[in-house]
């Protein structure tokens, strides 16, 4: 009988990419997907997995606590990875309590449902809650980076959902022994990223020939990750993390949004047989974001040192794929931001 794992928000950017992982080189778990399918969630995402005998999807909102504990009641997995979030800055200041609802309350309702189905024999269980660095607050422009112990200081609605739910898995780990692991990884980029977030967003304008939105001066820092070394990072944790642990993932690939953007707009210049210097033209200053935190760059030494993690791809290299991507899927694109993403969008930005 093989072995079943919960993977929550498998339909979302990381979270398919953690699905595809998993699927492919674990043939002896039952994977389930759980995921809502908010606008973030596309279930072709996993359109190359989805036919594996030992991939499964369940539509749930895990919001609704008794739908959770019966999915918990008829699987009765061993193990959960729980990605599901609402995952946008910009929407938590626009909605907070959205993002309050999932992922805090939608975390609680997985904790709770994994507490009463394991029954406190918790031999073999695990419980990984992934997070983000964005809990630690902004660092300066100092050389500084965010460690396991640095305190937390949410500033954003995301971050303080994201903290919050953070805390919450820490307590029922010290509360009632609840085997949970956790990590913090710095910001993601790479394939079926959903196009409201910063690169995903400049390339399908710079594609079409659209101003590409820069918030403030563009010298806010973050360190960017490709998709998939964060979804391996979460396989060595998952497996071999230490209970009750932290880890915390990172590129040490700093950029300040601006210059990440030229270096787009040269590839996109190149790849599109365009004249060089073509779409940094597009790029727009527009109003900064409020509270917009200023850098953030994580140390990652103790996933390196403990479990032996390193990306396993350059920052160019990563870049070159991405951009690769997005250009021979279009369908994906143009299906992602019709409908009802596209009239948050030209609410949310129009004027902009
Ligand atoms: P995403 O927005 O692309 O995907 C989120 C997924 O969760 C979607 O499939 C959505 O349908 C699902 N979901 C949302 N609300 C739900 C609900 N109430 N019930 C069930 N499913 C629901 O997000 P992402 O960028 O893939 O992030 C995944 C996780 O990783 C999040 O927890 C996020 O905080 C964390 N994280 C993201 C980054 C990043 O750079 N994107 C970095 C570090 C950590
Ligand atoms: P984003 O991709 O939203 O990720 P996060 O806010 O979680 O770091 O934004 C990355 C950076 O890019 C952040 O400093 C905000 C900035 N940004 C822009 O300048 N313009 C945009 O249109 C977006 C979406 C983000």
């Amino acid at each position: 009988m093989k072995k079943i794992l919960f993977i929550t928000g498998g339909a979302g950017f990381i979270g398919s990419h953690v699905v595809r992982l998993f699927v492919t080189k674990y043939p002896d778990y039952q994977i389930v997907n759980l995921d809502k399918l908010t606008y973030a969630g596309n279930l072709a995402n996993l359109k190359d997995v989805e036919h594996l005998p030992n991939y499964k999807f369940e539509k749930v909102d895990i919001v609704d606590g008794k739908a959770v504990q019966a999915l918990f009641e008829k699987y009765q997995p061993f193990g959960v990875i729980h990605l599901a979030a609402e995952s946008h800055v910009d929407r938590s200041i626009a909605n907070p309590m959205e993002f309050i609802m999932t992922n805090i309350v939608g975390t609680v309702n997985l904790l709770n449902a994994a507490r009463h189905t394991w029954k406190d024999n918790f031999d073999g269980k695990r419980f990984y809650h992934v997070s983000t660095d964005e809990v630690y607050g902004s660092l300066a422009n100092d050389g500084s980076l965010f460690t396991e112990e640095t305190p937390y200081d949410p500033r954003s609605p995301y971050s303080a959902s994201k903290a919050s739910s953070d805390h919450l898995v820490r307590a029922y780990f010290h509360t009632y022994h609840l085997p949970i692991v956790l990590s913090n990884c710095s910001n993601n980029y790479g394939p079926n990223h959903f196009p409201e977030k910063l690169l995903p967003l400049a390339i399908n304008n710079i594609k079409n020939m659209k101003p590409i939105p820069i918030y403030g001066k563009g010298e806010n820092v973050r360190d960017w990750l490709y998709v998939v070394d964060h979804a391996r990072a979460i396989d060595m944790i998952f497996h071999n993390g230490k209970i009750g642990d932290t880890y915390n993932i990172g590129g040490l690939n700093e950029w300040t949004n601006i210059d990440l953007i030229h270096k787009l707009c040269e590839i996109m210049d190149r790849k599109l047989n365009r004249e060089p210097g073509t779409s940094a033209k597009l790029i727009t200053f527009v109003q900064d974001r409020a509270g917009h935190d200023l850098r953030y760059a994580i140390d990652s030494s103790k996933l390196v040192n403990e479990l032996g993690w390193k990306p396993s791809l350059q920052f160019e290299e990563g870049m070159e794929k991405t951009v690769d991507w997005y250009l021979e899927n279009e369908e994906w694109l143009n299906n992602v931001t019709s409908g009802d993403y596209q009239k948050y969008y030209e609410t949310m930005y129009s004027g902009r």
